[in-house]
């Protein structure tokens, strides 16, 4: 069997990266088609993970709207479709990319995998456009690998058949744990580059569509307020390389000494900075995923989750994106609140995730 992963962003080559390494592992034949929807955000990950795609379609262009890259990546994915023959599909999550990979998979009649399938918040507009995203390619897709048993749930309600659903875990944390082992050193020394040891801080991203504008602003505005009242207390923010996300939080923050503003780190360096980090402030949905693990309580800037297995595991809490409320949680984890907010736990895996999906496919294939 040929198989094909279709990915894009920062998040999806973190989590596919796994899984194309174990299934080289396993010897199977599989080829990468970068549609590099991102280009220096997937490049830092294809190099930790010595990743080298066989198609490279290099599609970001400076502030790319949603309809120019939906239509640039059909095309261009069938073009290649076309000239080599895949038996498989592999897509992750819910960006533009996963999308359109398997709508091109479906014009060319091959089967797709949904990896991370399931995750729902019920409004097709939070997150955008995400949540139509992955119910699209839920309905494409012929196998569903579900991170966890409320994700399975979630596609029975919808009618998938029970034996194309396989609960697996997430592979992000079977990337944590391999970045982890393998490169425990270079962890260490980045804590020693960003001179973070001996300081106090929160580490924060924000880049959500709904987020774009006043939501950004507000949460930044809670930030440099809480910044101003707590001598010892410090941010650093690897911001997203979105020009509108740039705008919002430099207009804020930039001139605040205490918000160290950075680029986007290399996911090595990211993992050394939550590892460090007091706590976390987000709307991503890779590091609600990663921080549990790392008993890191995590304030979530959303309205709604598709994760809410960290915070009935109580290390997450989801606070919204007005202003007050961002201050007040996190005057809140000033309390004993702190303490009950860091127990490390795994809802979303045990690091065998890359393993399951593996041994399903060659069940399901090579038997
Ligand atoms: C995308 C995904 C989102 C995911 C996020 C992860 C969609 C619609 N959105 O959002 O689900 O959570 O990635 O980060 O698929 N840019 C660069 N260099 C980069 C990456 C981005 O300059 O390496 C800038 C470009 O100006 C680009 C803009 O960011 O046009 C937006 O990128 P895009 O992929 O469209 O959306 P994201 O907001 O990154
Ligand atoms: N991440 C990273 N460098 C950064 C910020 C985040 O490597 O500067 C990692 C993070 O650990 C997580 C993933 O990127 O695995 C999340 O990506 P993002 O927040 O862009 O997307 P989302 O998960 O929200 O789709």
């Amino acid at each position: 069997m040929k198989i094909a992963m279709i990915f894009g962003t920062r998040p999806e080559a973190i989590k596919m990266a796994p899984l194309y390494k174990k299934l080289k592992e396993e010897n199977m034949e599989v080829k990468v088609i970068a549609t590099a929807q991102h280009r220096e955000m997937l490049d830092q990950v294809l190099n930790l993970f010595e990743i080298k795609p066989d198609y490279d379609l290099n599609i970001m262009t400076k502030n790319q709207t949603l309809p120019q890259l939906t239509s640039k990546l059909v095309t261009e994915i069938d073009k290649i479709l076309k000239i080599e023959p895949f038996d498989y599909i592999l897509v992750q999550g819910d960006t533009t990319s996963t999308f359109v990979g398997s709508l091109a998979a479906f014009y060319n009649k091959i089967f797709v995998g949904h990896v991370e399938a399931g995750l729902r918040t019920n409004d097709i507009y939070n997150p955008f456009p995400e949540e139509m995203n992955r119910r699209l390619t839920g309905t494409i897709a012929k196998h569903h690998f579900a991170s966890t048993q409320k994700a399975k749930d979630n596609l029975l309600k919808e009618g998938v058949e029970e034996k194309n659903i396989i609960v697996t875990g997430n592979t992000v944390i079977d990337a944590l744990l391999w970045v982890k082992e393998n490169k425990n050193k270079d962890i260490e020394k980045i804590k020693e580059k960003y001179n973070i040891k001996n300081k106090k801080f929160i580490l924060v991203t924000m880049h959500r569509r709904e987020n774009w504008g006043k939501p950004i602003e507000n949460v930044m505005k809670a930030i440099k307020r809480y910044l101003h009242e707590n001598e010892e207390m410090h941010i650093v923010f690897p911001v997203h390389l979105n020009p509108i996300v740039r705008e919002s939080v430099y207009k804020i923050l930039g001139n605040e000494e205490k918000a160290i503003l950075i680029d986007p780190v290399e996911y090595l360096e990211f993992i050394a900075l939550m590892d460090e980090s007091h706590y976390i402030m987000t709307d991503s949905g890779g590091i609600q995923e990663e921080a549990p693990t790392l008993g890191k309580p995590t304030l979530v800037l959303r309205e709604t989750t598709e994760r809410p297995e960290a915070i009935e595991a109580g290390t997450a809490k989801l606070i919204g994106t007005q202003e007050e409320q961002v201050y007040q949680a996190m005057k809140e984890l000033e309390t004993e609140k702190y303490a009950q907010m860091s127990k490390a736990s795994n809802p979303f895996g045990d690091g065998k995730a890359s393993q399951r999906i593996v041994e399903f496919l060659k069940k399901r294939y090579y038997s």
